[in-house]
Formats: structure tokens, C-alpha cells, sequence
């Protein structure tokens, strides 16, 4: 009994490790978040079940302790069981109770990792997350509350302050109030944010001040968002790459097509 948890990456099949793809190739039953291109990874895996257990902001979501009994029972059944989660799943994916699961039940578990939104985020910027002289941390760090816990926003922006750089996940519709409390709490107004929407695949990618964010807030955004704020984002290009979705046919996109900029 085993169950694999793969990491997917940020949307793009092309960025999933070999190992990962030759994984999901032998599943006979793949637990997929939301928010990925899912048609393209199906592709490694035609012939298995394909199950969304996705949370989605705001929206209807699976609860997590069925996906915890859900793999225990496919585990259990003898069946090869991929758990596909975006990302890295180590990296905000609620992989703890997953593993913990699967332990209780003493099913045997590997990881296999992946590129994880803030690296996908930088490479789309073409820039660097940490800089040589000056930005010597990166912290990964969420403002997004757990359902039981104390509704306060000193973690997050403790971990934000301390690091030079700081890379903030499900934090898009909040940005603005991001942006006020980081200036408020000391950091210069002239710091430069990046915005990137669906980091691998078409969306936004801004480059902006935190105190423009404070004043205007951003365009409201459809796909999963990372912020990315620090003196090392000074070096991001942001210009849109030649992306479509298809793994296959790898097309340029005329620049016509391409979200906001
Ligand atoms: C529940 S967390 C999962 C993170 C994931 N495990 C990882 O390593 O990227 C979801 C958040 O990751 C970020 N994210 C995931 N995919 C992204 C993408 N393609 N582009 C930009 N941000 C992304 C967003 O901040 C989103 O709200």
C-alpha cells in the first residue's frame, strides 16, 4: 500500500519533474487539486480516475478529512494512488494531514517535489528572489487564516518585516491591506511589488510600489496569485511570455491575447 504525493507545479505540465510524470503515468486513481492544467497532466495518465478534491477560495470546497479517508480507502484497496498537488506540496498544501493519514493506517508514502509559486512567480519576472549585498532571505508566508485560528495579522507580517525579500501566497485579494500594514510596520513606501497571476501559463504580471498598491488597490484577477515584495524585485522584467496551455502544441499566443501587463 502506497500513496504518492506529486508535486504538479504551477500549471505548467513541461515543469513537472520526470519522476513525477512517470509516477502519475502508473496511478490507477489521481486526487488533483483545483486550479492546475489538469488536461494537459491527464495526459500522462489517460486511463486513470481522475478525482478533483480542490479548495477554491470563497466557493464550495472538498473537505480535507474526506480527502484524508479517501486515500486510506483507495490505499487500502491495492490501488496505485496519486495525490496531485499544486505546487510543491509542502509548501501551503495541507500535506501534514495527508502524510498523517496515511501513517496512522501505516501506509507507506513518497514525495515527489515541485516548482513551487514563488520560483515560478521569479522566473516569470526574469529576476532573482534573493541578491547578492543585499537581499539575503526569502520568507514564503500567507496572511490566509486556518477556520480556528485567532483572527490576526502579526505572524504573517512578523515573517514578512524579518525577511529581505517576502513572497506572499493566497494574499491577492487582499493586497491592498498588505501593502498598508508592511508600510505601516516600517517598510519603505518605494518597495517594489510584483504581481504575477498564473505564474507558467497567460495572466497579469505587474510591477508596482507598495505604496501605489495602498493607494489603488489592484484590478480585480481571476487565477491564483503571488506577490512577491523586496528590493530584489527592482531587477523584474515584466513582459509577457509566449504561452499557451497546450502541452502539446506549443504555440505562441499573439500579444494581442495576453491579460493585463
Ligand atoms: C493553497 S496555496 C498552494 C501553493 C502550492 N503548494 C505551491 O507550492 O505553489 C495556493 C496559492 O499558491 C499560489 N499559486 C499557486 N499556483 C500559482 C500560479 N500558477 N501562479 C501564481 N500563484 C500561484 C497563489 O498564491 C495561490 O493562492
Amino acid at each position: 500500500m502506497k500513496v504518492w504525493f506529486i508535486g504538479a507545479g504551477p500549471g505548467d505540465p513541461e515543469l513537472m519533474t520526470r519522476k513525477a510524470w512517470r509516477m502519475l503515468s502508473a496511478a490507477d486513481v489521481v486526487l488533483h487539486d483545483a486550479l492546475m492544467n489538469i488536461e494537459g497532466m491527464q495526459k500522462a495518465a489517460p486511463n486513470a480516475q481522475w478525482l478533483e478534491v480542490g479548495k477554491r477560495s470563497g466557493r464550495p470546497s472538498v473537505e480535507q478529512a474526506f480527502i484524508c479517508r479517501t486515500l486510506v480507502t483507495l490505499a487500502k484497496r491495492g490501488l496505485t494512488v496519486v495525490r496531485l498537488k499544486g505546487g510543491d506540496p509542502s509548501i501551503f498544501g495541507r500535506l501534514a494531514e495527508e502524510l498523517q493519514a496515511c501513517r496512522t493506517e501505516n501506509i507507506e508514502v513518497e514525495i515527489i517535489p515541485g516548482v513551487t509559486a514563488a520560483c515560478a512567480a521569479a522566473a516569470e519576472l526574469q529576476t532573482s528572489l534573493t541578491l547578492r549585498g543585499e537581499s539575503r532571505s526569502v520568507v514564503f508566508v500567507t496572511p490566509r487564516l486556518g477556520k480556528h485560528e485567532a483572527n490576526t495579522h502579526s505572524e504573517w507580517l512578523a515573517a514578512a518585516m524579518a525577511a529581505q525579500t517576502a513572497v506572499l501566497y493566497m494574499a491577492g485579494a487582499q493586497a491592498k491591506d498588505i501593502c498598508h500594514a508592511l508600510i505601516e510596520a516600517g517598510k519603505p513606501k518605494q518597495t517594489p511589488i510584483c504581481i504575477v497571476e498564473n505564474a507558467s501559463r497567460v495572466g497579469a504580471r505587474l510591477k508596482l510600489t507598495l505604496f501605489q498598491v495602498a493607494q489603488q488597490g489592484l484590478p480585480k484577477l481571476e487565477g491564483p496569485v503571488t506577490l512577491l515584495v523586496g528590493q530584489a524585485l527592482s531587477l523584474a522584467l515584466v513582459q509577457q511570455t509566449p504561452l499557451t496551455d497546450d502541452f502539446a502544441e506549443r504555440m505562441p499566443v499573439p500579444p494581442s491575447q495576453h491579460a493585463v501587463a
